[in-house]
């Protein structure tokens, strides 16, 4: 089996809770060389617990011999991490968004095509084995398709990663911070074309592109699998200083609607993550767990009628680990030629429905 020499920039919660233990425990497919990270907290607790060479900068761990790298840095530095990258002719996997413009993500296309590399984008949820299923039992036509609900709350990662090792440390020096903060300023105002007021700012970097864009790209398969080409924004708010998010789209000309909902709700230890589909004779919903409680099956199950009868059908196709199942993807669309699954393309389509939503908001203030 061919391994794969991996490095991982960014070894914050998702590094720590998922790639790092992940690849390791892939250790067929995969051999982590290092963890790049400006925080020595992170690089000793890292070091210490996984036995594994860290390093200050990404570019130091660039410079070891790699075949691909795993980024779970913050979000304005993926941009130039990606292009770093292929540059040196490495496969890349992404975490969401993989950035915040179209034209960004064209550039990497760009230099995807001229490396001949694989980039693959972290939406695990397409590897869920619940997901998967729901694609399958899907009718084949979505001439009574009516209605799709997106409705979550998070309180973010605290209660759900109480049961893995983790350390984080506040000791990023000022100057990247203050750096990284810049970058995000300049990558939003060229994704809009003019600089966001606060609550814009913070409704589009926070709900929608960090957390909401996971659904958006979850109903955007949905969508897919029925044929329905991409919808029209009809509405978008920001409120809750940022913290929610919603967005409506009309599809098939008002034959059905999309409507969603993010909420982090900071102090109720509690994770809603759904999805329906109705429609006109049957129901199908997908319940996600936080993802960070690996292993913790989707909910699917499909309501249908028989007259006054009705049927509930709980599926559960398998406990596979989503984040797990999306690095053996990386492997495959890599080794084997295996077809990626989660392509720019397809974060170019989701960023610019997460614009649309924010530019319908900003019509409305
Ligand atoms: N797929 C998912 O469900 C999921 C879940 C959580 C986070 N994410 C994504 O993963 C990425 C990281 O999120 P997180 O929650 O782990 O964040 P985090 O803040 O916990 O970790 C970020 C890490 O990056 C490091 N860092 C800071 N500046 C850096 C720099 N200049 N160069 C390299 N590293 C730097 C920090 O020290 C920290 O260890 C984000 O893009 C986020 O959107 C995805």
């Amino acid at each position: 089996m061919t391994k794969l020499r991996v490095g991982v920039i960014g070894a914050g919660t998702i590094s720590q809770v998922e790639h790092i233990p992940n690849l390791i425990a892939l250790g067929d497919l995969f051999q982590l060389v290092g963890v790049a990270d400006p925080s020595a907290t992170a690089r000793t607790f890292v070091a210490d617990t996984w036995n594994v060479a860290t390093f200050e900068t990404p570019d130091a761990l660039l410079e070891q011999k790699l075949d691909a790298v795993v980024i779970g840095a913050p979000d304005p530095l993926h941009y130039e991490l990606v292009v770093a990258a292929l540059a040196r002719g490495l496969h890349v996997f992404c975490e969401k968004p993989l950035c915040y413009s179209p034209a960004e993500i064209a550039d990497i296309i760009a230099a995807r095509n001229k490396a001949g590399r694989v980039v693959q984008v972290g939406y695990m949820k397409r590897f869920d084995p619940s997901y998967r299923h729901a694609l399958t039992v899907l009718p084949g036509t979505a001439k009574t398709l009516r209605y799709v609900s997106v409705e979550v709350n998070d309180p973010d990662a605290w209660p759900f990663i109480a049961h893995a090792r983790t350390k984080f440390g506040n000791d990023v020096p000022d100057e990247l911070k203050q750096l990284a903060g810049r970058k995000k300023q300049a990558q939003i105002e060229a994704a809009f074309g003019k600089p966001l007021g606060k609550l814009a700012f913070a409704g589009f970097s926070g709900a929608y592109s960090s957390a909401l864009i996971h659904d958006v790209n979850a109903v955007h398969g949905i969508l897919d699998a029925l044929g329905v080409p991409d919808g029209e924004v009809v509405g978008g708010q920001i409120f809750a200083g940022g913290a929610g998010g919603q967005g409506t789209v009309r599809l098939l000309g008002g034959q059905a609607l999309w409507s969603m909902t993010h909420l982090t709700v900071p102090d109720v230890a509690d994770y809603k993550e759904r999805i329906s589909v109705y429609f006109d004779d049957a129901i199908l919903e997908l319940e996600f767990p936080s993802p960070y409680l690996n292993h913790h099956p989707t909910r699917l199950t499909v309501k249908t009628s028989d007259g006054h009868t009705l049927s509930v059908n709980e599926i559960r196709p398998g406990y596979q680990e989503a984040f797990v199942e999306e690095l053996r993807g990386f492997w495959a669309a890599i080794v084997t030629g295996e077809p990626v699954v989660n392509l720019p393309e397809h974060a170019a389509r989701d960023q610019k429905l997460l614009i649309g939503l924010t530019n319908r908001y900003l019509e409305t203030i």
